[in-house]
């Protein structure tokens, strides 16, 4: 009995020391388990942080590229512009050469081409090498028959253009039948009329070297309604509108009525500068009336 009594308390003792190494077990279990697990969130704290650093640092990344990209892309355009801006440069610098060449050319023509007002007909002799210093093609729009290719002094075209585009506002249709012809061109025209009229033509041709077409500022005017019958053009609107405005343009009438040299050619006209055809025409004279000496002034203006 004493010995069950003694072997029950020694079970109770082991019950209780097992109870008691059970519970620290578990105590020691679950406070492992909390280390562990704070340890855990911890690391994984930390990598949520670099995680994150990571995703800004990349964020940046890409915008600093972007902005680069930007930078690259306005420094091409900017290297465009610049270009363009050069190109502009050099081409408005070769267009004053240009206009500075064409000035000085001009100068020089008026300066020392003193054939442009010297008197010919049968008084000068215009040598027989002289030819214009330059030549254009006068618009076909105003030549017959038409497309006919003529030509003028370059510096004095504008004046012959704006002289046919002023007439065509005012409803007149001038065109012009011949303009330069060169030496030889007129020598075989003169031997062609003395084929047909003999020495008649002298009256109407100049011999070669005497014919103010061959400065290249001598034009006949015709209009489209005449088909060559020049004589007819005294009584048309066309050479009443030029009496009335030609000299506004610095172009004379050579050959008017009764004049010393030729029968009246009323479609004969050449350009002596603005200057001297107003002058002529507010005093009522005619280009052959004055003296070569008076006349020579103009020169340096004739294209003024
Ligand atoms: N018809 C003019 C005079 C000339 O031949 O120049
Ligand atoms: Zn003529």
């Amino acid at each position: 009995m004493i010995q069950s009594h003694h072997h029950k308390r020694l079970t109770v003792y082991a019950s209780i020391a097992a109870g008691v190494l059970l519970l620290a077990g578990l105590g020691f279990g679950v406070y492992r388990f909390i280390l562990t697990n704070r340890a855990l969130k911890e690391t994984q704290h930390k990598l949520m942080t670099s995680l994150e650093s990571i995703a800004t640092l990349e964020k940046q990344n890409e915008e600093l590229g972007g902005t680069l990209s930007e930078t690259a892309k306005k420094k091409e355009e900017l290297d465009v512009a610049l270009k363009q801006q050069q190109e502009n440069n050099e081409s408005l610098k070769d267009r004053n050469n240009n206009l500075q060449e064409e000035r000085n050319l001009y100068e020089k023509i008026a300066k020392t081409d003193k054939q442009l007002l010297a008197k010919y007909s049968k008084v000068y002799f215009l040598n027989e090498n002289y030819s214009p210093i330059k030549l254009t093609d006068i618009n076909t729009m105003y030549t017959l028959p038409v497309g006919k290719t003529l030509q003028f002094l370059d510096p004095a075209y504008k004046y012959l253009e704006d002289l046919l585009k002023d007439a065509e506002k005012d409803g007149i249709s001038l065109r012009i039948a011949s303009a330069y012809r060169s030496f030889e061109t007129q020598a075989s025209l003169k031997s062609n009329y003395k084929v047909t009229y003999g020495s008649g033509a002298n009256t109407f041709s100049a011999d070669q070297g005497y014919s103010e077409h061959q400065l290249g500022t001598t034009v006949d005017f015709t209009t489209p309604e005449l088909v060559g019958a020049v004589q007819a053009f005294a009584n048309t609107a066309a050479n009443k509108w030029l009496l009335e405005n030609a000299y506004k343009f610095g172009f004379v009438l050579s050959y008017p009525k009764s004049n010393a040299y030729y029968i009246y050619e009323p479609w004969h006209w050449r350009f002596v500068g603005v200057d001297l055809a107003k002058g002529l025409h507010e005093n009522g004279k005619n280009f052959y009336d004055l003296d070569q000496r008076a006349i020579d002034e103009y020169l340096i203006k004739i294209f003024d």
